[in-house]
């Protein structure tokens, strides 16, 4: 990462949301208007990456979910109990702001959100996301996400590998 050192915490009611801007319009829009009550209603978890200034300069938003055995790739199936549907923690949006873009901190933000879901208590194998397009759907190849073989976007990094 470059020299800037960020905080990665919890969303809390005194960290400003508006001027976040990643480039992604809808990702924009979903933390400036929407997180928080999502977070109201639990359906989701978000954290911040917060510059010395207190600015955010990124995101991530956790939840849990599942996944079909049946989807897996046969090698990572076969390793896996026969259970219809394995636990999974989902990775439900994750943005940078545009001004700290190619500095490490998406990188740095994935690492923490796969820390946090392998700590958790309650077990999960896999942490798994949709990626919204082929560039992002890189971006986890890239950090060694693996594809569904039906369905290419949703890609699943295994959290013993965390
Ligand atoms: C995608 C995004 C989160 C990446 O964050 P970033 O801070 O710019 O990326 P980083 O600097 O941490 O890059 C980490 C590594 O991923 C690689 N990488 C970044 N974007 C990539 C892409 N689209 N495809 C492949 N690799 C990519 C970098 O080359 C770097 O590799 P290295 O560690 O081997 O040097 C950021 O550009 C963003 O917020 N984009 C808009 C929102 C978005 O598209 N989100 C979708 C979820 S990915």
């Amino acid at each position: 990462m470059s020299g800037a050192i960020f905080r990665i915490v919890a969303l809390a009611a005194d960290h400003d949301r508006r001027p976040f801007d990643s480039g992604c319009v809808a990702l924009d829009h979903y933390f400036q208007r929407q997180v928080t009550q999502d977070i109201r209603r639990r359906v989701t978890a978000c954290f911040v990456a917060l510059t010395q200034g207190q600015r955010i300069a990124g995101y991530y938003t956790l939840a849990s979910a599942s996944l079909c055995l049946s989807e897996l790739p046969a090698e990572t199936a076969k390793k896996l109990p026969r259970y219809p549907s394995i636990p999974a923690v989902r990775l439900g949006r994750l943005a940078v702001h545009r001004t700290f873009h190619g500095q490490g901190l998406g990188g740095a933000l994935l690492a923490d959100a796969l820390k946090r879901a392998a700590r958790a208590e309650i077990a999960a194998f896999a942490l798994v996301v949709e990626a919204k397009d082929e560039q992002a759907a890189a971006f986890y190849n890239h950090h060694g996400f693996i594809a569904l073989s039906d369905s290419p976007r949703t890609l699943f990094l295994p959290l013993s590998k965390a």
